[in-house]
């Protein structure tokens, strides 16, 4: 039997379709839209500004125009627009001069002298390059995510960028899917929590918060789902995964506070996300409550005509804008400069410009755009150079690492008999790539693992570099991030691999650093393929063979086929920023322990996609993992699995209550025992599994907490669950519901966890809610 109360949460915007994160994150002190000017005070200034405005002028608010960093030399098209008033905001300057030459000609050019607002795609740092948003996921630390956004929201505001674009919530299921890098991976829990850590730490706790910026949620909704993984594909999903699994970490982002979203670019259950009015009006606004604006994807108003929506781009500006889009992002194209024709005709009202219009002003005012427009061009410079930032991007490097195998403790290195390594790979003196994608300006300071190996090793190591194997290039360009014209330099890879051959045979240790180049994953970067670029199977294989030691440490945003090679070690080190290969080299000589959890199944090869542990029972579960006739079904490293320098043993988990009614909440806990000889992390995680009722997923994971152990030491911990864990979305019910049904709760290191107990949720009270003994 469903419950009633759920449906109605729903219906008045209660209901959360994300887990409770109270146990994950701290909450913030004030209401997420408190604002640090009074909301009177902010809608007499707007609506002060609303009556002196053109329907030009309100259209040019509902603009945002690409011009990208370097050039303080302005663009006639931009500088012109604003000056006229017909751009009000600009997207890619970097440059707090470039920002200010901007923002001087809309404060002294423009007649009502509003400030522009600037955004930028902020995904894992501006100048201060932290690892790739997918790794910050494999942390399982929400604490450090929130400190690394507000970090990189710090840097970003000195020079005088207000929005970013991220975090990028989208779940993802198919690693062929570019964009799983900026996500992360494929669970909505996780997913959720990760989502709300990085609004906190973009937006702080209020909206103008100093040092922080707007937190701008993309992509809505469900962009992750596209067919076959590749970028910009349609999305066909059940209504139930909608709700259940892709829209969970929207409504946790925009109960943090995520004051921005940006609409998807693909159709969405046949109707694009950019002109879907089901999406961005009746779950956004009515239902969630949001009260922020929405801006497009960039071009994707325009593309309504593309769809094949729009007749032409004045039917684009008004389907987007009666849909729920508040602002236009495009290059050079402002299809939201129909507006003003489209209100003369009537097909769009006064009152839709106006509160569309509201939105963007008073976003500005509560930023304090007013009072602060300008970037102060020497605190910027200081702010870059914080060395905080550069700690915190080591430590982070370091939390986010994976460590999926370490056959004979070849980990951590000896650095007392340690005299010689080979490091072997195309990746393992490349900055760009060590920093990985969304990074639009090379930065100068960046260490490569190489490099971090040389510093840690010092000059009585001795270090043979061998690049390998070259890379290959994209089958057709791309117009997201063009390709150095030389990627590496040619490389004849039968001679590149012998050689490397020799320096393994020469060495105490090869240290391979493998993986995806920068423009390899991303925005436009679909792989139809999960095998490791080029010739690097073939290196991979040849330096195993030589019997030495072998470390790959890689360097991916999605899971890879490494096939049937079989290095003593591996480290996932995803992409990890700026202080990457200091990181990797604490890592590698055990001076940091490594404590990351995989954010996804890592499947066996790209038939098996998509893959996830979530799986419904279906017919014949005990076949789940003999599916396919030619093929295992099980990962080869499950969700949330990760290694340590140490081992850790669980015990049977205790529930505190064997019966709870529906809308209590009940209390397990575990006790975890570091066993090893080291001080290391573990991250307790925990499953459920709902029995009967509806076909629920046969693991779920509803808690983890990443605690660090002592050798020897043994902590208890204790999670709750709620109506908010353990309800679902329901297609029949068309609501949130809580089922009366029996629970399976599994506690352990990883989606396999085996120590299992039991509760039951029931119509009411039965036991008195009695402790049961342990
Ligand atoms: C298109 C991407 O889809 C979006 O994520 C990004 O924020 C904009 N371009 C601006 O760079």
């Amino acid at each position: 039997m469903k419950v009633g109360f759920v449906a109605a949460a729903l219906a008045c915007g209660l209901a959360s379709a994300g887990p409770s994160l109270a146990s994950e994150a701290s909450k913030p002190s004030v209401t997420p839209h408190q604002t640090v000017v009074s909301d009177k005070a902010i809608k007499a200034r707007v609506e002060a500004l609303l009556v002196q405005m053109t329907p030009e002028e309100k259209a040019g608010q509902l603009f945002i125009a690409f011009h990208l960093s370097p050039p303080p030399k302005l663009e006639p098209f931009v500088e012109k627009g604003i000056a006229e008033g017909r751009i009000g905001n600009v997207l890619f300057v970097s440059d707090p001069a470039h920002a200010n030459a901007l923002q001087r000609v809309a404060l002294e050019q423009s007649r009502l002298k509003i400030p522009l607002m600037f955004g930028f795609d902020v995904i894992h740092g501006l100048r201060t390059i932290f690892p790739v948003p997918i790794g910050l996921a494999a942390s399982w630390d929400p604490k450090m995510v929130e400190d690394v956004q507000a970090s990189a929201a710090g840097e970003a505001r000195a020079v005088g960028i207000q929005w970013s674009f991220a975090p990028n919530v989208d779940i993802a299921r198919d690693p062929r899917w570019g964009r799983m890098v900026e996500g992360a991976g494929e669970d909505p829990y996780l997913g959720s929590v990760m989502a709300a850590a990085q609004v906190r730490g973009f937006q702080g706790p209020a909206m103008g918060t100093p040092n922080r910026i707007i937190a701008g949620v993309k992509h809505f909704a469900a962009y992750g789902a596209a067919l076959g993984g590749r970028d910009y594909d349609e999305v066909n999903v059940s209504d139930s995964e909608l709700w259940n699994v892709y829209l969970p970490p929207f409504k946790a982002a925009i109960d943090a506070g995520a004051y921005n979203v940006m609409s998807a670019y693909m159709p969405l259950n046949g109707v694009p996300a950019t002109a879907n009015s089901w999406l961005l009006t009746d779950v956004l606004r009515d239902t969630w409550r949001f009260k922020g604006f929405v801006v497009s994807d960039a071009g994707a108003v325009g593309n309504l005509v593309t769809h094949g929506l729009a007749t032409d781009r004045a039917d684009a500006a008004v389907k987007a804008l009666n849909a729920g889009v508040t602002m236009e992002m495009d290059n050079n194209i402002n299809v939201f400069s129909e507006l003003p024709k489209a209100l003369a005709q009537g097909a769009i009202s006064q009152v839709q410009l106006d509160d569309a219009v509201r939105k963007v002003l008073e976003t500005k005012v509560r930023l304090g755009l007013f009072e602060n427009p300008y970037a102060d061009v020497r605190k910027a410079a200081e702010a870059i150079a914080d060395p905080e930032r550069r700690r915190l991007a080591r430590v982070a490097a370091e939390r986010s690492a994976v460590l999926l195998r370490n056959e004979g403790a070849v980990l951590p290195l000896d650095r007392k008999t340690l005299r010689s390594v080979a490091v072997i790979g195309p990746l393992a003196d490349s900055a760009r790539d060590t920093e990985g994608p969304w990074v639009f300006k090379p930065q100068a300071d960046g260490v490569t693992i190489l490099a971090g190996l040389r510093e840690k090793l010092g000059p009585t190591v001795r270090i043979d570099h061998v690049v390998g194997v070259g890379m290959p290039r994209r089958l057709n360009g791309s117009f997201i991030d063009p390709e150095p014209k030389a990627v590496t330099p040619p490389i004849d890879d039968t001679a590149g691999i012998a050689q490397a051959v020799a320096a393994a045979r020469n060495a105490d240790v090869a240290i391979l650093v493998l993986g995806e180049k920068r423009e390899m994953i991303g925005e436009n970067a679909s792989r139809a393929s999960l095998d490791l670029p080029g010739k690097q199977q073939d290196l991979l294989e040849a330096v195993v063979a030589t019997g030495k030691p072998v470390v790959l440490v890689l360097m991916s945003g999605r899971p890879l086929d490494l096939k049937s090679a079989n290095p003593a070690a591996i480290l996932e080190a995803w992409y990890p920023g700026s202080e990457g290969g200091r990181a990797v080299a604490n890592l590698l000589m055990g001076d940091t322990v490594p404590g990351g959890k995989l954010p996804f199944s890592w499947p066996r090869n790209v038939g098996q996609v998509p893959l996830v542990y979530s799986r419904l029972s279906s017919h014949a579960p005990y076949q789940a993992s003999l599916r396919y006739w030619d093929q295992r079904g099980a990962p080869v490293w499950p969700f949330g699995f990760g290694l340590s320098y140490t081992r850790f043993d669980y015990e049977a988990p205790s529930v505190e209550r064997t019966t709870i009614a529906k809308g209590e909440r009940v209390g397990v806990s575990v006790t975890v025992r570091n066993v090893g000889t080291r001080v290391g992390d573990e991250t307790v995680q925990l499953y459920v599994h709902q029995r009967s009722g509806a076909a629920r997923p046969v693991r779920e994971l509803k808690g983890f907490r990443r605690v660090t152990l002592q050798p020897g030491e043994t902590k208890v911990v204790r999670f709750e669950l709620g109506p908010d864990e353990l309800s679902y979305w329901s297609s029949e019910a068309r609501a949130f519901v809580q089922d009366a049904s029996a629970f399976d709760v599994w506690l352990g290191g990883d989606s396999t966890a085996s120590a299992r107990s039991r509760f039951a949720v029931v119509d009411a009270a039965q036991d008195g809610g009695k402790p049961v003994a342990p």
